[in-house]
């Protein structure tokens, strides 16, 4: 690092002698020690997507919902709220009575429509950045009340989860949360880990659709947890990324938070209309906090206010106006229900399609866990380098790790998708085989 073998009096005088003995200001160059930053390894996948010009090439990398031509979608309750808000006054900051609509709107979600809890005043909740704002505003806000914590994040998950946290200087522990020789939960490594990290610490949990393995555990394996939560006194934390996906049903995704709530936990939850309303340059979400009063509440909603406000200032105003109204009005909500369920619906086909395909290949291998799995992705259990022969002879682009995003998979490209990973696959059995017998 230039910075650790350069101290500050050095470099300022390097400096001054720079700009000194040239005659041009412009000679001292500010930023030489900057290096590239890794790539994001999502990011790198559409660029190599989109430098293929194959007309069979398939994007299985990005998060976001296609429709059945591989086309991004927007929802016919986005336009009916645009149409409702059009010629608002948004051009200033937004009220406060709208946002606050928005973050109770939210909760209403998360909770349930009749959660008293929303009402009683314990909830600190505001507009966030998306999912990531949200999840970047609690590292912020955790890193300044327990300067001391570290938080657990599972393994695997999101990747921009341990940025996020990183960047909030807070250290990552990770716990254990996917097998995958089953290609499911690993329940027992997981209890495992949740009782032997220290008392009161932070664990961020995926409540439904769990990226990247599609895994979630069960209502009971939920109960078992939130129980050696309260045991441990750990504080949960959600990101509720992709509500609707795993199920097609709002409450039932929201199980999770719900058996915490019945079992008397605080809990911080970051809350994503990217996904589910299409809404992904908009970047709208909402951070929430239950505290365990109102006077807490003021306290705690008080400083999220104020680091969001050292942050970015306060979040755009449209795509607010946009899910404040979709969330409100009665009519365009159940629209967006409706078209929520389509979604859901078409991912889980495109599951059971790939999965039989596969099957009517004739492939040796099983393919379960891909209508096991749940919401927008599938682990697939491919191999780096199964992954890289599917990019290169056959122009299917997806992360290393071998998840698929269901949504990229369509009804003119599953066939085409089955018969390469069979043959990749199969090609490494038959090596595999080849390997074993020649011993
Ligand atoms: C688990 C999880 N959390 C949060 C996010 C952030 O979503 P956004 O910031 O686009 O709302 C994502 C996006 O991929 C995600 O997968």
């Amino acid at each position: 690092m230039y910075w650790k073998k350069c101290p500050a009096s050095t470099f300022i005088r390097r400096r001054r002698r720079s700009i000194s003995s040239s005659t041009r200001a412009s000679a001292w160059s500010w930023w030489d020690h900057v290096r590239p930053a890794s790539k994001d390894p999502i990011v790198g996948v559409t660029e190599a997507f989109l430098a293929d010009p194959n007309p069979k090439r398939i994007n299985l990398g990005v998060g976001a919902y296609r429709d059945d031509e591989g086309k991004p979608v927007v929802l016919q309750c986005v336009r009916d709220a645009e149409a409702k808000i059009a010629g608002s006054e948004f051009l200033e900051s937004i009220s406060a009575a709208i946002s606050s609509k928005l973050v109770e709107e939210s909760l209403k979600l998360v909770y349930g429509k009749d959660s008293n809890v929303i009402t009683d005043g314990r909830f600190a909740g505001i507009q966030a950045l998306s999912g990531t704002g949200a999840c970047r505003l609690f590292a912020e806000f955790q890193k300044r009340f327990y300067p001391e914590s570290q938080i657990y994040l599972p393994d695997p998950t999101w990747s921009n989860h341990h940025n996020i946290w990183r960047d909030a200087h807070v250290p990552r522990r990770t716990f254990r949360y996917y097998n995958p020789s089953t290609k499911g939960l690993n329940f027992a490594a997981l209890m495992d880990d949740v009782k032997n990290a220290p008392d009161s610490s932070f664990f961020l949990l995926h409540p439904c659709a769990h990226n990247p393995t599609g895994v979630d555990p069960t209502k009971e394996q939920w109960r078992e947890i939130s129980h050696q939560f309260k045991v441990k006194n750990h504080f949960p934390f959600f990101d509720m990324a992709y509500q609707g996906f795993a199920s097609g049903d709002f409450d039932i995704d929201a199980k999770a938070i719900r058996i915490f709530l019945e079992d008397g936990h605080l809990i911080g939850c970051a809350q994503s209309f990217a996904k589910n309303m299409g809404l992904y340059g908009h970047r709208v979400g909402c951070l929430s906090v239950l505290c365990s009063d109102h006077k807490q509440a003021v306290g705690v909603k008080s400083q999220l206010q104020q680091i969001a406000r050292a942050m970015y200032g306060s979040p755009p105003v449209h795509g607010l106006l946009l899910v404040s109204t979709i969330l409100s009005d009665s009519d365009i909500k159940s629209l967006w229900l409706r078209e929520m369920k389509a979604m859901a619906n078409r991912i889980k086909s495109n599951r059971s399609a790939l999965r039989d395909s596969l099957e009517n290949l004739g492939s040796p291998l099983n393919w379960e866990h891909i209508t096991n799995q749940v919401g927008m992705f599938c682990f697939s259990g491919l191999t780096p380098d199964q992954v890289n022969q599917l990019a290169r002879k056959f122009h299917i682009y997806m992360t290393q790790d071998g998840r698929i995003s269901m949504a990229g998979v369509t009804s003119g490209n599953v066939s085409y998708l089955a018969n390469a990973i069979n043959q990749v696959t199969n090609y490494s059995q038959e090596n595999l085989n080849l390997c074993n017998t020649s011993f």
